[in-house]
């Protein structure tokens, strides 16, 4: 493992940052669609990426990008839920993304939170398989977690993990349930993207906003490599620009 430099862009505010790197999201999109027929992309979900895809939706309006050659992979999802669920990730990206632009239905490759017990290791597999098959991701968008998660790749996941389930720890947990508003329904386990997959992909831009995300990227960016703060694994990859505003950028 090599401790490589991670690029870093900070903006004004969330709002700034959103709109600058949505546009700059769709140039690198474009760039890999001028060279081959199809882009593989996987985004995520959660609070930081929502004005990102309301971005992304008025750049589609405005005809400076279509998504009919983007493949999406997603990076997470919970388990077990149903995928018509609120809260789940398939309902939020096909709520905040999906819905409102030209991308083929058979084009989204989402990791299934209702499958049955029994077909998770088969599901991970073919999702994993369809990705190299296709000759690997070309973007990965990423959030991070307070405590350094990337994906469900929790404290403690390894770098050469690959998609599969995993336990959501209760740090992670006491901060989903604010937004669950019946708390005996927060799924306790989830599947998601391993590092391994994150780190195969030709470029990664993680994204962070605002004051409780400043600690975490702070150490993420001045540690080295640990099992302990997974999003410390980003700095074995060559090509990896985190996109901050000033509060979370406050203490690197
Ligand atoms: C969630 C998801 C991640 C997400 C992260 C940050 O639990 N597992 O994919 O990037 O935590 O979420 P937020 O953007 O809401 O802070």
């Amino acid at each position: 493992m090599v401790n490589k430099k991670i690029k870093t862009k900070v903006y004004p505010n969330s709002k700034s940052g959103s709109k600058i790197f949505a546009k700059s999201l769709v140039n690198e999109i474009n760039e890999v669609l001028f060279k081959k027929k199809y882009c593989l992309i996987s985004i995520p979900t959660g609070n930081t990426p929502t004005d990102l895809y309301k971005e992304l939706i008025e750049l589609y309006k405005k005809k400076k990008i279509s998504f009919k050659n983007i493949l999406f992979f997603n990076l997470d999802e919970f388990y077990p839920i149903s995928k018509d669920d609120i809260q789940s990730y398939n309902y939020y990206l096909n709520e905040k993304l999906f819905n409102h632009i030209d991308i083929p239905k058979k084009n989204i490759n989402m990791l299934n939170g209702d499958i049955n017990e029994n077909n998770i290791n088969s599901h991970c597999i073919s999702f994993e398989d369809k990705i190299k098959r296709l000759g690997g991701l070309d973007i990965q968008v990423l959030g991070i977690g307070q405590n350094g998660h990337i994906g469900f790749n929790e404290p403690g996941s390894l770098i050469d993990s690959k998609t599969r389930k995993v336990n959501i720890s209760d740090h992670s947990l006491s901060i989903i349930s604010n937004e669950f508003n019946n708390k005996n329904e927060i799924p306790k386990e989830a599947l998601t993207m391993g590092v391994d997959t994150i780190l195969s992909s030709n470029k990664i831009f993680l994204l962070a906003w605002g004051k409780t995300k400043s600690t975490i990227i702070g150490k993420t960016i001045k540690n080295k490599i640990t099992k302990n703060i997974p999003a410390t694994y980003l700095k074995n990859h060559n090509d990896v620009t985190f996109i901050l505003d000033k509060y979370s950028s406050s203490k690197i």
